[in-house]
C-alpha cells in the first residue's frame, strides 16, 4: 500500500514526461525570431550609418539592453578592427579621433559576446559617408603645351581641387575673383590682357580649401610675336651677318 507522500511522488512523476513534452512542443514552436528576443542579446542601440569628415572625429554606437557580463567588438567589412590611436574602442562604442577617407570606408558591425554563455548578436552594418576635400594646383588643360599658347584659340585652365561632394570652384586672377563655378577656365580668343596668375579655392559644404600652386599665364599676342621675331631676326642679322 502506497502511503499519501509515495502516492504524490508518484503521481508528480508520471506527470512529469507530459511536462516535458509540452515544453519540447513549445520550444519547437518558438520560432528563430522568438528566441532571439527573449535572449539576453538584444541591441538597445546599433551604430547608424552617418555623415562624416575626413580628419574629424566620429563615433559608432553599440548597447545590449542587459550590458552584464558583455564584452563588444566591431567589424569593418567582415574582418575585427584592432585598437589604434585614430580609432579604438570606448566603452561598447567604435571611437574614430580622425575620420580616414581611405581607410575607414566599407560596413561597420558590432559584435556582443555574452562572456558567459558564449552567446553572440552582431548588428546591422552601418557606413560612414566620409566629406572631403583636398588641394592641389592650377593647371593648363588646354593647349596641350605651355609652348601653344601663344596662337592658341582659346586657353582652358583646371582647378585640381578635389572632393565629395563634388565642390564648387571659384576662380580669381591677380588675386581678384572671376565669374564661374566649373573645375575649368575657359579663355576664349585669349590677348595679352589675359595674362597674369590664375589661382582658384574650392567648397563643399562646410569645406573650403584653395589651390595649392597657382598658374602664371603669359601670353604675348600674335602681333607682338610677330614683332619680336622679327626684331630678334633683325638682331641676329645685324649681329651675325646672316637671318
Ligand atoms: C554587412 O556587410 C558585410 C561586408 O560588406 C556583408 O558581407 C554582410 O552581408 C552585411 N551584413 C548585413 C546584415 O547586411
Ligand atoms: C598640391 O597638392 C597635390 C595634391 O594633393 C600634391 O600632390 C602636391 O604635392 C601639392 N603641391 C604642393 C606644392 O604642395
Amino acid at each position: 500500500m502506497d502511503t499519501p507522500a509515495q502516492g504524490a511522488a508518484r503521481r508528480t512523476r508520471t506527470r512529469l514526461p507530459s511536462k516535458i513534452g509540452t515544453f519540447y512542443a513549445i520550444a519547437i514552436m518558438c520560432t528563430k525570431v522568438l528566441c532571439v528576443q527573449a535572449s539576453s542579446l538584444h541591441f538597445s542601440k546599433e551604430p547608424k550609418s552617418q555623415d562624416a569628415s575626413h580628419g574629424r572625429s566620429a563615433m559608432l554606437r553599440c548597447e545590449v539592453s542587459e550590458a552584464a557580463g558583455v564584452s563588444y567588438s566591431w567589424l569593418q567589412d567582415g574582418q575585427t578592427v584592432l585598437d589604434s590611436e585614430r580609432r579604438f574602442l570606448e566603452g561598447s562604442n567604435l571611437k574614430f579621433t580622425a575620420v580616414d577617407r581611405h581607410l575607414d570606408t566599407g560596413n561597420f558591425q558590432c559584435v556582443a559576446t555574452n562572456v558567459a554563455s558564449g552567446e553572440v548578436a552582431t548588428s546591422a552594418n552601418a557606413s560612414f559617408n566620409i566629406k572631403w576635400l583636398e588641394s592641389g594646383p592650377v593647371t593648363l588643360k588646354e593647349p596641350a603645351s605651355i609652348q601653344e599658347i601663344d596662337g592658341a584659340e582659346q586657353i582652358v585652365l583646371q582647378c585640381q581641387i578635389d572632393g565629395h561632394p563634388r565642390p564648387n570652384s571659384k576662380w580669381y586672377k591677380d588675386g581678384t575673383a572671376l565669374s564661374g563655378k566649373e573645375k575649368t577656365l575657359t579663355l576664349k580668343n585669349p590677348v595679352p590682357g589675359d595674362s597674369g596668375t590664375y589661382s582658384c579655392c574650392a567648397r563643399n559644404g562646410a569645406l573650403q580649401i584653395c589651390s595649392n600652386t597657382s598658374f602664371t599665364l603669359s601670353i604675348i599676342g600674335r602681333l607682338v610675336s610677330v614683332f619680336v621675331s622679327v626684331c630678334m631676326c633683325v638682331c641676329i642679322w645685324g649681329c651675325a651677318g646672316f637671318c
